[in-house]
């Protein structure tokens, strides 16, 4: 699939990402997302469901934080507004407002899943 192995060397992006890049490759595609699970389901991989231990070291999990809170924290990576961020500016530069919004939505309604 080469349309994936450059969208992932563009990105330099981790083996672990690679959910992620095949989901945003099918909505760079226009391909119209069945369910937000999708692309939720690439951010589980780092962000592990339950208390801050479950996660991989320096990675934050997701619980306890309004849906507001994730889409402002989510469009502050994507503006390049988080100065310490390592991926998450990466991954969310390839997302477009909706789908940040349906992230927050998902992230805020329980742990990870
Ligand atoms: C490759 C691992 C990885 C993936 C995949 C990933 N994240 Fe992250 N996430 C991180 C790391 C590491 C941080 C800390 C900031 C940084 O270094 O970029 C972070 C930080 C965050 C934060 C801020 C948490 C806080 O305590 O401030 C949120 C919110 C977040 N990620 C949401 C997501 C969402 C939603 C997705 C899926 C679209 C996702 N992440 C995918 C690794 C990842």
């Amino acid at each position: 699939m080469p349309l994936l192995v450059s969208l992932a060397r563009r990105a330099r992006l981790a083996l672990a990402c690679t959910p992620l890049v095949a989901a945003t490759a099918a909505l760079a595609a226009g391909t119209p997302l069945p369910d937000v699970s999708m692309l939720a389901g690439a951010c589980s991989n780092c962000h592990r469901a339950g208390p801050a231990t479950s996660s991989p070291a320096s990675i934050p999990t997701l619980q306890g934080f309004s849906e507001e809170q994730l889409r402002q924290r989510l469009a502050a990576f994507r503006a390049g507004q988080v100065p310490d961020a390592t991926v998450m500016p990466r991954l969310m530069r390839a997302l477009g407002d909706d789908e940040i919004a349906a992230l927050a939505r998902w992230f805020a309604q329980g742990p990870a899943r």
